[in-house]
Order: C-alpha cells, then structure tokens, then sequence
C-alpha cells in the first residue's frame, strides 16, 4: 500500500494492522485483525471509524474471508454479511465489499492473492482521491481569502474526517493539510463532536502533528463563533451522499449547517464518489442512521491522574439516553460537494452528470 500517512497496513504474514483509534490521543497502540470476524468487531467497536477506512477495513474482512473459506461457499456468505452489517450508515463499507465481491466472482482461481490485489486497489485508489480533494478544496480556500483583508483563514470541521478516517489525507481535512502545504495561515475550530469526542481525541491529534494551529470547542460553539465573523468556513466529511446530495454524516453536522446557513458563511462537504449511494434520492427519508450503545452518552473515556485510560459515568446511572450515530443535511444548507472529480453544487442533475459512469443501470 502507498502513502504517507495510513492507519491500516499489510503485515508479512497477511493479516491487517490497525491503529487502534478507540485509544487516541492518549495512547498509540497498534492491533492485528486476523480473522474476518476481527475486521467486523473492529468496525463495530470503531477500533478503526471514519467511512473511508470503515470501507477498506470491509475490503480486507472480504480477503481474510476467502483466506479462510479458499472458495466462495455459504460459510464465506455468512462471513461478508457480518461485515457488510458491522456498521449501517457509511456506503463506503457496502460499496467496498460489493466491489470485492464481483472480482471474486469474476475469477476462478487464486481467490487468496486476488482479493488481497483487490483491497490494496481498493485502499490506494482511495488514498488517491483523498490526494486530489486535497486540490480541489485548497483552490476554495485560496478563493476565500482572496476577499478578505486578513491573510489566514478559519475553517470549523465536526468529527474527524482526517487520515484516521480516510486514507491518506483525509476528506475534510485534505484541503487543510494542503493549504498548509501552500503556505495558507489556517486555523481550525475542532467541534469536540460528543458523545464520542472523535473531534478533541482524533482531528485535534492529527492537527497538532502537523502543526496546524487549531482550538477544540464544545460542540454548541459553532453558532456563536459564525455570528461573530470567526469562522469563514466549514467543511465536513460524509458517511453517505444521497443522488440528490444530501449528506449524512456525525450527528450534530446538521445544526452547524443551519447556523451557517444563518450567518452566510459557506458550507462545504468532501468525500469521494465511493461515498455516493446513486440509489437513494431523499437522504432525510432513506438514509439508515445507525443508533449506538447508550453508554457512550452516559460515560466519558479519559486519561487518569495514573496515565491510565478510565472511563467514568457523568449522568444519573439510571437515566435513559438516546445516541444516534449521523444526522442528515439536506442538500439546500450546502455550498458544494469537494469531489475527486472537482467541486459539484448539490444538485441531482449536476451529480448524475458528473458521474454518469457509476450509476445504476
Ligand atoms: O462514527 P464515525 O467516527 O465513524 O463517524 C465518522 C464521521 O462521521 C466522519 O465525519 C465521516 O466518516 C467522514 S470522513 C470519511
């Protein structure tokens, strides 16, 4: 596999190393997924997250099947239904294993190295994207600024759609990282994105790696920030994009569309085309949205005064809670989708037009 920055990668041995995410910022720990039923309990327990890996993951659960079964029988099936299920809201998960699938069909022999070609594709292909959104979306930074008086720009992000989510650059990241690499002044407003905090745990580290200047603010900051002229864009990632372009994606990503909305600041999504689901029209209506464990409402994960990771309960222990895992953003509150094929307006006719080729037939 290529690229710089990968939180997946190949062992000699043929198995997936993984950086356990559930673990950042605190501790960089790496696990081995050996089995398929290790990829699905990984993507379940979002030991690895973010829709771009979720989909690469899916890939190499589908290799590591085949590895197990050696050919395409009812017990291999039942192995890619469990991943295919792992995790209902990101395509990119259906998407990846559904291409995996047809190569595998579409041969009769070597089905081990194959689907082991396969994945690698599947994952360089989608470091490749990531690289070229990376372009697109610094060209609109670079516009921004150009109207402004001040030289640096402030862009506010929700969840992590960095590298950890997206090979190699990220979504909503890539344009960020690439405005730093052209010399951009940026700073970035790090929604903390409760109830899992994957904005103050994940993007905050990758940010700071880099040496990005950036804040992490709580979740209902981003209203206040918009109406007083400190934030003059936002981009987030996606989990699944409707035909029409609505964008599923974290829960809380809707609220910061309106309130940018509100106050006339642009609004701008990034994922690549294996992000699209072309058989959905109304996002709001059709888009499964995955309901989570009521646990990570109730309970925060931390570092202790020991240096130790707990997790502690900050509500009544028997209050019910309620965790939806993405919301949907109707396609009227956004500016435009940052693609690998350029920046579209999220309007049915200009998606279809712009990837015609991948449409359901
Ligand atoms: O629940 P997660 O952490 O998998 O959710 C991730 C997001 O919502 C990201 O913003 C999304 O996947 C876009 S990055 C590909």
């Amino acid at each position: 596999m290529n690229g710089k920055y990968r939180p997946i990668w190949i062992t000699k041995k043929g198995f997936l190393k993984v950086i356990d995410q559930t673990k950042l910022p605190h501790k960089q720990e790496t696990v081995t997924l050996k089995t398929a039923e290790d990829t699905v309990i990984a993507i379940k327990d979002m030991i690895i997250r973010g829709a771009g890996v979720i989909g690469c993951v899916g890939a190499f659960g589908v290799y590591l099947a085949i590895r197990e079964t050696k050919k395409i029988n009812e017990n291999f099936n039942s192995k890619v239904e469990a991943i295919r299920k792992s995790r209902p809201t990101a395509v990119n998960l259906m998407w990846a294993v559904d291409k995996m699938i047809e190569t595998l069909k579409n041969n009769s022999e070597n089905l081990v190295e194959i689907a082991l070609a396969e994945a690698i594709n599947i994952t360089d292909e989608e470091a490749r994207k990531s690289k070229i959104i990376a372009k697109y979306g610094a060209d609109i930074i670079e516009d921004i600024l150009k109207d402004k008086e001040e030289k640096s720009i402030n862009i506010l992000t929700h969840c992590n759609a960095g590298w950890l989510a997206v090979l190699d650059m990220g979504t909503a990241l890539a344009p960020i990282y690439e405005a730093k690499n052209r010399g951009i002044d940026v700073h970035v407003w790090v929604d903390e994105t409760r109830p899992r905090n994957q904005g103050a745990n994940l993007t905050a580290w990758e940010l700071k790696k880099e040496g990005i200047k950036h804040t992490i603010i709580a979740d209902n900051t981003g209203g206040h920030l918009m109406q007083h002229d400190l934030v003059d864009m936002v981009i987030t990632g996606a989990d699944r994009v409707s035909r029409q372009g609505d964008v599923a994606n974290k829960i809380g990503t809707y609220l910061k569309a309106l309130s940018a909305k509100d106050n006339k600041i642009p609004f701008y999504v990034a994922l690549p085309s294996s992000t699209f689901d072309f058989n959905i029209i109304d996002g709001i209506n059709e888009i499964p949205i995955e309901t989570r464990s009521e646990d990570e409402v109730k309970y925060m994960r931390g570092i202790n005064s020991n240096g130790e990771l707990e997790e502690i309960l900050i509500t009544p222990k028997n209050s019910p809670a309620l965790n939806y895992g993405f919301d949907v953003t109707p396609r009227r509150l956004i500016t435009g989708l940052i693609t690998e094929r350029g920046v579209i307006r999220p309007i049915q006719r200009l998606i279809e037009s712009k990837f015609r080729d991948l449409l359901p037939v």
